[in-house]
């Protein structure tokens, strides 16, 4: 069971270009295109309407996007608009269209009612924009998992000194005894924590020359249902960050993590670690990418595994330990967005038609 109305990161930008993109979301395959004359990315049902080609197999041309099979052109409300050797287009050549727009370097794809799809619930993410501050490179990981054991991971740390010791977690110990201020809300979830006076971990050594032990601070905020928001660092110990606020001359780093689920059992993991401490160097941003990268790539087997257990032998049995404060409540609150959608459907049942009417798409 997916929440559909809520916006899903369905691409980088940058990954639609002059070719048609397949991607499937929520279970439902679906084509992303970007318009030749406007630049606009545009999402259609990824089945041709004459006789069901993907059309993700098909070019991009000026008139829209033309099946690979015998030519047939949707434009980007789904509509047909050209059938080789014939005038004539019938009223119900069209397949579906959802709404989608780009930002911060993302494509966001709509994938409930197209009614109630609302633009400014978009999470807001500057920091993609802003180069010069926080220099990033593009991560993309397919993850034959569930997005949500990915988001557990991220919203629950204890796991860094177990999974990421070559990495980016250093101690388990200092990972258990860390400061935890959690916020939370029926809707929200938020902490930041804090390792005082603790041993800087290999990332943040191959980035920073610390002298000794560091103040360590992560801060987290789930967008529900599936994006979270970070912004980690580390400044030498005994400096005020935590009393006084004072972050600067150290690491620091931001990550929007974006997952999107493809099946119940796979998802995708967008993610850009942002170097926040030595702009100007091209090099230091790469390198902080590939450790970030191979950290994830660690969290990617973890949840693999978990998966693939899960699907063997159910969850029945499973216990809860102290650290699963923060994931227990973020399941929480995707179980109460999944209700909230379940109950509209059932009060509104004609809230999402199968095949909505044209104009429903890009923006
Ligand atoms: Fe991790």
């Amino acid at each position: 069971m997916f929440i559909l109305n809520t916006w899903y990161i369905a691409a980088w930008g940058s990954e639609i270009a002059d070719k048609p993109l397949g991607r499937r979301i929520c279970n439902e395959p679906i084509v992303f295109f970007r318009d030749q004359s406007t630049g606009k990315v545009a999402a259609l049902e990824d089945k041709c309407c004459h006789r069901a080609a993907p059309l993700s197999m098909g070019v991009v041309v000026e008139a829209g996007l033309q099946c690979g099979y015998h030519g047939v052109v949707h434009d980007c409300s789904g509509r047909c608009v050209h059938i080789p050797g014939q005038e004539k287009i019938p009223a119900r050549a069209k397949v579906r269209a959802y709404p989608v727009v780009e930002k911060n370097e993302f494509v966001w794809v709509w994938m409930g009612a197209p009614e109630l799809a609302d633009e400014s619930r978009i999470v807001d993410y500057p920091y993609n924009d802003d180069h010069a501050n926080w220099p990033h490179h593009k991560g993309f990981y397919h993850i034959k998992a569930n997005y949500m054991l990915m988001v557990d991971n991220l919203m629950d740390l204890t796991h860094l000194g177990y999974v990421h010791g070559s990495t980016i977690g250093g101690n388990p110990q200092t990972h258990v005894q860390a400061l935890m201020d959690v916020k939370k809300t029926d809707d929200s979830l938020s902490y930041v924590r804090w390792m005082l006076n603790s041993i800087p971990p290999p990332t943040y050594l191959a980035a920073v020359p610390f002298k000794g032990r560091v103040d360590r601070w992560q801060e987290f905020d789930f967008a529900p249902p599936s994006n979270v928001l970070q912004w980690s660092g580390a400044v030498d110990a005994g400096t005020g960050a935590r009393e006084h606020g004072n972050r600067t001359g150290g690491f620091s780093l931001r990550i929007f993590h974006g997952l999107t689920p493809e099946t119940e059992s796979t998802c995708f993991y967008f993610y850009a670690p942002a170097n926040g401490y030595r702009q100007d160097d091209p090099v230091a941003t790469k390198e902080l990418m590939e450790h970030i990268s191979h950290a994830f790539l660690e969290d990617k087997l973890i949840c693999e595994g978990q998966q693939q257990r899960i699907d063997e032998l159910g969850e029945k049995g499973l216990i809860d330990i102290v650290s699963d404060v923060t994931r227990v409540q973020l399941r929480r609150i995707i179980q109460r967005m999944g209700d909230r959608e379940r109950l509209q459907g059932e009060a509104a049942p004609a809230a999402r038609p199968a095949v909505p009417e044209a104009s429903a798409a890009a923006s």
